[in-house]
């Protein structure tokens, strides 16, 4: 039987070249399934929050931002962590799309969290807190299975500066088929 298509939207928070994030991402993207229509929305041009530009019409990078999580059945949000919580890219990015809460993008739609730290915490607190910023703003995060990749530096090809490592990938499928599943609680 062919799935029916689902539509998921992915975000890195790392805003730089190199980045272990966009490097696991990569690797997730690997066992994406074919069924999934894949779109990354960027987080470079995203202004500060600020309510008065907000009033006086929502930036474009936002307005991009939001068009890319409301066309998604499911988020998956790829990052890293900053002392201990979310960088603040991150936070900005959810505040953004959360306003003006009649019309946030992320209420009622299902997200899910993975990242990766050269340290050995996996990028725990960090999704931890993006998790209590979804949940204030209603959406639905998968509980688990969670992608925490410590010590990520040691699971790079270092010539091809690719993350190569086959508990990440093994993990990576289990995590997307969940995801998947977890897309299809929330259907109509
Ligand atoms: C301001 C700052 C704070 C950081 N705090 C943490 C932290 O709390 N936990 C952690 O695991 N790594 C921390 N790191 C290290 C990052 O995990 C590391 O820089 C990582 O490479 C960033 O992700 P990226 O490679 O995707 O850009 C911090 C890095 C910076 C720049």
């Amino acid at each position: 039987m062919t799935e029916e298509q689902m539509n998921v939207t992915v975000i890195c928070g790392s805003l730089r070249k190199e980045s272990y994030n966009r490097k696991l991402l990569d690797l997730m993207k690997a066992e994406f399934p074919e069924h999934w229509e894949v779109e990354e929305a960027f987080l470079h041009h995203i202004p500060l929050y600020h309510a008065d530009v907000e009033e006086a019409g929502t930036p474009e990078a936002v307005v991009e931002l939001k068009r890319a999580m409301m066309r998604a059945d499911g988020v998956i949000i790829v990052t890293p962590e900053y002392n201990n919580g979310m960088p603040g890219v991150v936070k900005n990015a959810l505040d953004w799309a959360s306003s003006p809460p009649a019309h946030s993008a992320l209420t009622h739609r299902a997200f899910a969290l993975a990242g990766a730290t050269p340290g050995g915490g996996g990028t725990a607190l960090s999704q931890y807190q993006i998790r209590q910023t979804l949940t204030a703003a209603e959406a639905y995060v998968m509980p688990g299975p969670k992608m925490l990749v410590a010590k990520v530096a040691g699971k790079m090809n270092k010539e091809l500066g690719t993350l190569e490592d086959e508990k990440t990938t093994q993990h990576a499928k289990k995590f997307v088929q969940a995801f998947n599943s977890w897309m299809h609680r929330f259907d109509g």
